[in-house]
């Protein structure tokens, strides 16, 4: 070998050296900028769990701005809310509240079949738990934001049976309510002084004919009264929806089972689940987001696709249930007045907006009903826009046998077909669904209450 040559060699021997050396250095400073990631408590890469588990290691969103509601933050506008909640004086007959129906005991709604007000309504509650974090509101999403939701009830002759212009006035009359609402919105406006006491007033309603006393009392108040009615009622519709803002469903023992799978800290093949849910629970997800494919419309981190199905559901007589649903609920979006994209919304060119503008009333819709969240479903009994199901196993037994219900070619979701379970896999999704319980329930009273 030549001097050359063996100068070579060691000259390449030098360099892979100082390359080994370097890379050492390199991965070493890597691996200590990852370290929080590659520790038994770091996230493992979700890119390794199954799609439907990976949406629920992330972190949770916080309830989406409004910004079609200018007091959706402000805690003044949230402690007029609260007030106007569980207030019983703005109903016909001084006994109905929102928090009648929208009951802190029963998880925020009325543990009943059918809401029952001043009179009997037609549908099951929803629990306001959450119920910021929804796309539209509603079984039959008729309503686009929380706070135009409030408008309604007040007027419905079964829930509050009341009208804006008592509702208005009450505001006026009460000192403690009045100071409220001033502090959350301004000095009441001055052609609300003139308003009868006692007047009841307000539009024909949506559903009503048209002509009723009410009706009529309104087409006699002067422009300017109206407009500060309406003014007054939307502002408080507003308020309401701020205080519901601030009731989110808590998380429950499956998101920390979900968020230890993705840390790494408990695999996801452990059948104990780390101790964190049950075992019957581990395998209830595994259905449900495999086998049962639930996931299909309950997916997402609410466990909904904010979307609506025709599941052919029965009517009593074992024929098409008699609720349209979804069909001509985009019609009263459109030319509701306290909609996104109405006169009352703070942000009436935003995209909420322009999408209630862009959607169509199709009468494919016929029957449709909102996919609901299952978090603390098992709070909320009974299910369904008509709680037909007492319990959750009768919900299951559906899905599993989807005994009785409509095969109606173009309108039953083709998705649906019989689970075929077997008792232990019932038990195992209902596991499951029990494992969605919030690890608290709010009961809605502010520490600060005026
Ligand atoms: C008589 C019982 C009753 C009263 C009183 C009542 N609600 Fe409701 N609430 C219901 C029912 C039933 C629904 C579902 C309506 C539907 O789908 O047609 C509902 C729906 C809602 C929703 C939509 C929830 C969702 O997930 O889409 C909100 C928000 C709401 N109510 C708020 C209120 C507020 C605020 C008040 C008081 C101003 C109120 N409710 C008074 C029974 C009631
Ligand atoms: C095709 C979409 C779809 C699929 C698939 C689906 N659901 Fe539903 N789910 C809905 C809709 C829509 C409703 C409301 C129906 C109604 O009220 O008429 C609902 C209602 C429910 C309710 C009642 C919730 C309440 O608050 O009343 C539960 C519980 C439920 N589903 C669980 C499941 C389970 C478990 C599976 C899988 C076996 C499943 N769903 C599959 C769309 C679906």
């Amino acid at each position: 070998m030549t001097a050359q040559r063996r100068l070579g060699i060691v000259t390449l021997v030098i360099m892979l050296g100082l390359a080994a050396w370097s890379w050492r250095i390199l991965r070493q400073g890597a691996s200590d900028d990852s370290s929080v990631r590659q520790t038994p408590t770091a996230r493992a890469p979700a890119s390794n769990l199954p799609k439907a588990l990976a949406v629920h290691t992330q972190a949770r969103a916080p309830v989406p701005p409004d910004p079609t509601n200018r007091f959706a933050d402000d805690a003044r506008a949230v402690a007029l809310g609260e007030r106007l909640f569980f207030d019983e004086s703005f109903s016909s007959s001084g006994t109905v509240s929102c928090a009648t129906c929208h009951d802190p005991e029963h998880a925020f709604t009325d543990g009943k079949r059918i809401a029952q007000g001043e009179g009997t309504g037609s549908r099951n509650t929803p629990t306001i738990l959450g119920a910021a974090r929804r796309r539209w509101f509603t079984w039959d999403g008729r309503a686009d934001t929380i706070w135009s939701q409030a408008a309604e009830p007040i007027e419905q002759p079964t829930e509050h049976a009341f009208d804006r212009t008592r509702f208005a006035v009450a505001i006026r009359d009460d000192p403690g309510v009045r100071r409220l609402w001033e502090a959350a919105c301004g000095a009441l406006p001055a052609a609300l002084d003139a308003v009868p006491k006692g007047l009841a007033a307000r539009p024909a309603l949506a559903d009503g004919g048209e002509g009723d006393a009410m009706a009529q009392s309104w087409a006699q108040l002067s422009a300017e009264q109206r407009a500060a009615i309406d003014l007054v009622f939307s502002a408080s519709m507003k308020a309401l929806g701020a205080f519901q803002r601030t009731l989110d469903m808590p998380l429950s023992a499956f998101d920390r089972w979900a968020d230890a799978v993705g840390r790494g800290t408990v695999s996801m093949d452990d059948e104990t689940a780390g101790g964190i849910i049950t075992p019957a629970a581990r395998r209830g997800w595994l259905l449900f987001s495999g086998k049962a494919n639930c996931i299909q419309c309950h997916g997402g981190r609410e466990f909904t696709d904010g979307e609506f199905h025709n599941l052919g559901l029965p009517g009593p007589d074992g024929r098409l249930g008699g609720d349209p649903g979804r069909r001509g609920a985009i019609a009263r979006l459109k030319t509701d007045p306290f909609s996104s994209a109405g006169e009352f919304s703070d942000d009436p060119d935003g995209a909420e907006a322009r999408l209630v503008r862009s959607l169509k009333d199709d009468p494919e819709t016929w029957g449709q009903f909102r996919t609901p969240s299952l978090r603390g479903v098992a709070l909320t009994a009974p299910y369904m826009h008509d709680g037909r199901f007492a319990t959750l196993a009768e919900v299951i037994a559906f899905y599993d046998t989807l005994e009785g219900a409509i095969a109606l070619d173009h309108h039953r979701e083709a998705v649906l077909q019989p689970l075929e379970l077997s008792a232990g896999e019932r038990s195992d999704l209902k596991a499951f669904l029990l494992s969605l319980n919030p690890d608290t329930v709010p009961d809605g009273r502010l520490d600060t209450v005026d």
